[in-house]
């Protein structure tokens, strides 16, 4: 992809799932990624050996996004070891899903802090250190347009990120940094494994036209699009990666 080598991306949510499969897609282009979760585990050791194969200089860190203190500490590290970056891709999310009548508050604030406020702290603490010319990525959900049932938490989390990005397109265009999110649909990661077998394949299957979850690499191949200078006119906008379930 055009004008990816040589530039550093902050990739959220990388130690598995949809965030690995990006940072991996970005290496193989030759971009340097920091590499986060929220916590040091053997897999998040293991994706980041795969990365480095790719990008020697990826390097894995830690912090729980919904926390300022962490966050804060986090870019500090992130600017002693990369000087300044190109892409930042928010993707690390939760889910609690219940009905709002079974739903407890802590299911509503957890999903809300590191889905929607973590966001906004990743944001703040890197805007500084990214260049001109620089990309935003958030990973919201098909749920933040269309909304889905027991997840009322989610769904608000996931339409907030979609309300942020237009509103901070805007803001960071005169500095030449577009700002874009990818609604992804139903992709086999550990977080569809919250949803059972049987409502899988007998409810939501149906519903897909192309009748298939996606691959994390194909979320990750519209996020290498989104930072490459193909798609340098692109942003304020809301893409759904998805099957054509929308
Ligand atoms: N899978 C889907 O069907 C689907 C559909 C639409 C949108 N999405 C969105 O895509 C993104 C990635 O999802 P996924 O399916 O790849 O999820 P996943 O496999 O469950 O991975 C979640 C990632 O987020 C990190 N994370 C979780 N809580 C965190 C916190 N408090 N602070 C920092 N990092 C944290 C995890 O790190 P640890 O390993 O340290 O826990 C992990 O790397 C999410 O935003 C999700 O909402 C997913």
């Amino acid at each position: 992809m055009k004008g990816l080598a040589g530039k550093t991306a902050v990739v959220t949510g990388s130690s598995r799932g949809i965030g690995r499969a990006i940072s991996l897609d970005l290496a193989r282009n030759g971009v340097v990624v920091a590499m986060m979760a929220s916590k040091p585990s053997r897999r998040a050791k293991n994706s980041l050996k795969i990365i480095q194969k790719y990008s020697p200089g990826s390097k894995l860190f830690f912090a729980r996004i919904e926390n300022r203190v962490e966050v804060e500490a986090l870019v500090r590290k992130i600017k002693i070891n990369f000087g300044r970056v190109d892409f930042l891709i928010n993707n690390a999310g939760i889910n609690h899903d219940k009905t709002l009548v079974k739903m407890t508050y802590f299911d509503w604030d957890e999903v809300i802090n590191v889905n929607l406020t973590g966001t906004f702290n990743m944001i703040k603490n890197v805007l500084p250190i990214v260049n001109k010319n620089g990309r935003i990525i958030n990973i919201s959900s098909i749920v933040g347009i269309g909304g889905a049932y027991g997840q009322v938490n989610y769904a608000a989390s996931k339409a907030g990120i979609i309300g942020l990005t237009k509103s901070l397109a805007k803001e960071l265009a005169k500095q030449k940094i577009t700002v874009n999110a990818i609604c992804p649909g139903y992709t086999k990661t550990d977080m569809l494994k919250t949803i059972p077998n049987k409502i899988l394949i007998e409810r939501l299957l149906p519903q897909i036209p192309l009748r298939r979850l996606a691959e994390p690499s194909e979320i990750a191949s519209i996020v290498t699009f989104l930072c490459s200078k193909n798609a340098s006119y692109i942003t304020g906008e809301i893409l759904p990666v998805d099957g054509g379930l929308l």
